[in-house]
């Protein structure tokens, strides 16, 4: 049973003072008391009081008047719990996390802190509480069956949904005996830590309660077959891309709770071949102070033990002086089995002590941990050095757990957009590589002209630490790839997927539904003529179902559809080839009806190809092409193209380019066809794909 309910006593856990004791050291008999008591704090007399709306004074006066005999002890009393800083500032503030997370807060009390329910009303806690049960009995030093009982029936809470708080064991033993989980705390720091477990639990309980309804709003037919979206809500980057206990491991930025951009929690779903996904519960949700403004993208690895670690950034977004705000970026670990996660208690654990001289804690994110060849570990992060943009820096510790800085491995100084994201550094096929995302790019040609995109550099990681760049390109020509990772297969693959959207277009949509952002297709990545290329993983071949083949097909002005190629999930190959004079352009059109289309144009005057999505549903057509060059010059082009109800990813030439777009057309708008200026003679086969 979760709990939802949390019961205070009010007098020795939420305002830390025991009158009855501190009536004792003043001298007074349990007899006086006892008196006291029965005269000034009977049921009766204290209801005469309006507590919500008189002044504490006008209580004590009250109360003197009511009392001539016991004036000294009441005026003695009286004063001593005005002036003592009576109720806990910290503990009740965390309890209003708790009531806005939706817990019962409830409270129990014996007579005499009764009277400070004005000090709570003043202090403006008493909103926070949804009910209150006084006890009459004077030793309250005892279990109290019948207060806890009353609570229970009075507010109709079933005892194995609350919880208990108290210093006192044997209340804690008597509250435990009715099915209520007991909570022993000793003091005011154990108490907080407890209630911030439970705000913890709740953060993340809500985002499970919430993402499993919300998934089953969404049909079957509105999501992507083989791209992963989130459960329901906002997903950006992919997360803690892993091998973990014979599956892959997706976790993804995620607020479950709109289609839009919030406090970043880790989504999370798993794979056996990374195109067939199964929703797990949301790992991990901003619940702590220093993570308070969202959990960012980080990355998972494997410990020694057996179980998963993952390090993740830990945002806290403070106000300055000017108002604007500025985000405190640190690392931070939690570790799990696979499903459920802990956040370490040393947390955070890399900060401004960490980065080198000049860097900004307001931008030190995306760290990218692996296995060293040693048996140690590496990560990978990313800064800004002010006046000169993106830096990769590299870390490295003995066991995972305590990291060291170890070197600036490069510095951007804007060559390649303003600030880095998401950095990944790995060696494949002779080459050190270094992918990451850039902020703010320039284009250069048809290079970096992506506003945000990803970029990829091939050279080497020198013995001084830093990193020597050879050549560098885009790693997708299209609009929607960012933020990408890979991953080591099992069987030795390097496999890189990526943010499907773009953070310059999202804001242009027009599709409504009830998720926001997936995966692109996992691709297969490797080098060839000094060029970093992909294709889909081979996985993806299991799912080919319908096989459609037309050979030696002559393509002219006029468009043309081919019998059986057709649909928005399909894998598509085409082999485009010259035929007589050749052909000037050659367009290949899908997601079409009309109405409707979107294109890849190969142009051989220019050796230009061009993806346009400009008809594809969007109300902004002007920002939606973009082109890369590839030479054409022989009229021969090989394409490989992916459709997945809401997405386009063509792979050109054996995957030397990929162009990636996603798509609102309505799914009615299936329709492929080729034209040419000129004449080009083409190879087709086409599959469905199908789960
Ligand atoms: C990249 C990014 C990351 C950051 C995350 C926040 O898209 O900006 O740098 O960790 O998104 O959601």
């Amino acid at each position: 049973m979760t709990v939802k309910n949390l019961i205070f006593d009010i007098g020795n856990v939420l305002i830390g003072f025991r009158p009855v004791d501190m009536l004792r050291e003043h001298g007074l008999s349990d007899e006086t008391i006892q008196e006291m008591s029965d005269k000034i704090l009977a049921d009766d007399l204290w209801r005469e009081f309006d507590l919500e709306n008189i002044s504490y004074q006008e209580v004590v006066d009250q109360y003197k008047e009511k009392y001539p005999e016991l004036k000294e002890e009441i005026q003695w009393f009286f004063s001593h719990t005005e002036l003592m800083p009576t109720y806990r500032p910290a503990v009740w503030e965390q309890i209003h996390i708790l009531k806005k997370d939706g817990y019962g807060i409830y409270l129990l009390s014996n007579y005499s802190s009764e009277l400070l329910r004005s000090h709570l009303r003043l202090a403006g806690f008493w909103k926070d509480v949804d009910g209150m049960v006084v006890s009459y009995e004077l030793h309250s030093v005892k279990p109290e069956p019948v207060i806890y009982n009353k609570l229970l029936s009075k507010y109709h809470l079933n005892p194995t949904e609350c919880a208990f708080f108290d210093d006192m064991p044997a209340n804690v033993a008597g509250a435990e005996a009715l099915g209520i989980k007991g909570e022993l705390v000793i003091d005011e720091i154990q108490l907080l830590d407890l209630l911030k477990d439970y705000h913890r639990k709740s953060l993340l309980s809500q985002a499970i309660a919430f993402e499993e309804a919300g998934e089953k709003k969404i049909p079957e037919i509105e999501r992507p077959v083989f791209h992963l979206p989130p459960r329901t809500g906002w997903m950006n980057d992919p997360n803690g891309f892993s091998y973990y206990n014979g599956q892959y491991h997706m976790f993804y930025q995620y607020y479950p709770y709109d289609v839009n951009w919030g406090p970043m929690h880790w989504g999370h779903a798993v794979s056996k071949d990374l195109l067939t996904w199964e929703a797990l519960p949301c790992a991990i949700a901003p619940d702590e102070v220093y993570d308070r403004d969202g959990c960012f993208s980080g990355s998972a690895i494997d410990l020694p033990d057996g179980r998963q670690l993952l390090m993740y950034t830990a945002v806290d977004r403070t106000p300055k002086r000017d108002g604007t705000l500025v985000d405190r970026q640190t690392q931070a670990l939690a570790i799990g089995d696979g499903v459920t996660y802990e956040k370490l208690p040393g947390n955070p654990i890399l900060d401004d002590k960490d980065l080198p001289e000049g860097a900004s804690i307001a931008d030190f994110r995306d760290p990218k941990m692996v296995h060293w060849t040693d048996g140690t570990y590496r990560m990978y992060s990313v800064t800004n050095m002010p006046g000169r943009g993106g830096a990769l820096l590299q870390f490295e510790s003995k066991d995972a757990l305590d990291w060291n800085y170890v070197s600036t491995m490069l510095v951007n100084d804007y060559k390649i957009g303003k600030m880095w994201e998401c950095p990944d550094v790995f060696t494949l096929d002779g080459w050190d590589v270094f992918l990451a995302s850039s902020q703010d790019m320039q284009a250069e040609g048809l290079e970096y002209d992506n506003g945000n995109g990803t970029f990829v550099m091939l050279g080497h990681c020198l013995e001084d630490g830093t990193f020597a760049p050879e050549i560098d390109h885009c790693v997708d020509y299209g609009l929607d790839f960012y933020a990408q990772q890979t991953i080591l297969t099992p069987d030795g693959r390097r496999v890189m997927i990526a943010w499907m959207q773009n953070w310059d277009t999202i804001f242009h949509r027009t599709m409504e539904s009830k998720w926001y952002g997936s995966m692109s297709l996992p691709r297969e990545v490797f080098i060839r003529n000094n060029r970093f290329c992909q294709l889909p993983v081979r996985e993806l071949l299991a799912y080919r179902k319908d096989k459609t083949e037309h050979k030696d097909v002559s393509v002219g002005s006029a468009p043309l559809s081919l019998p059986g190629v057709q649909g928005r999930v399909l894998d598509l190959e085409l082999e485009i080839l010259p035929e007589g004079d050749g052909w000037e352009t050659f367009t290949l059109e899908f997601a079409g009806n009309g109405r409707f289309k979107s294109t890849l144009t190969f142009d051989a005057r220019d050796n230009i190809v061009e993806i346009d999505r400009r008809y594809s549903g969007t109300r902004r057509a002007a920002i939606h092409q973009r082109r890369t060059d590839l030479d054409l010059s022989e009229n021969r082009v090989s394409v490989r193209l992916v459709l997945d109800r809401f997405s386009a990813e063509a792979f050109l030439n054996g995957g030397e380019k990929a162009m990636t777009i996603t798509l609102e057309t309505p799914l009615t708008a299936d329709q492929i066809a080729f034209s040419a200026k000129g004449n080009a003679r083409i190879n087709v086969t086409s599959y469905q794909l199908a789960k």
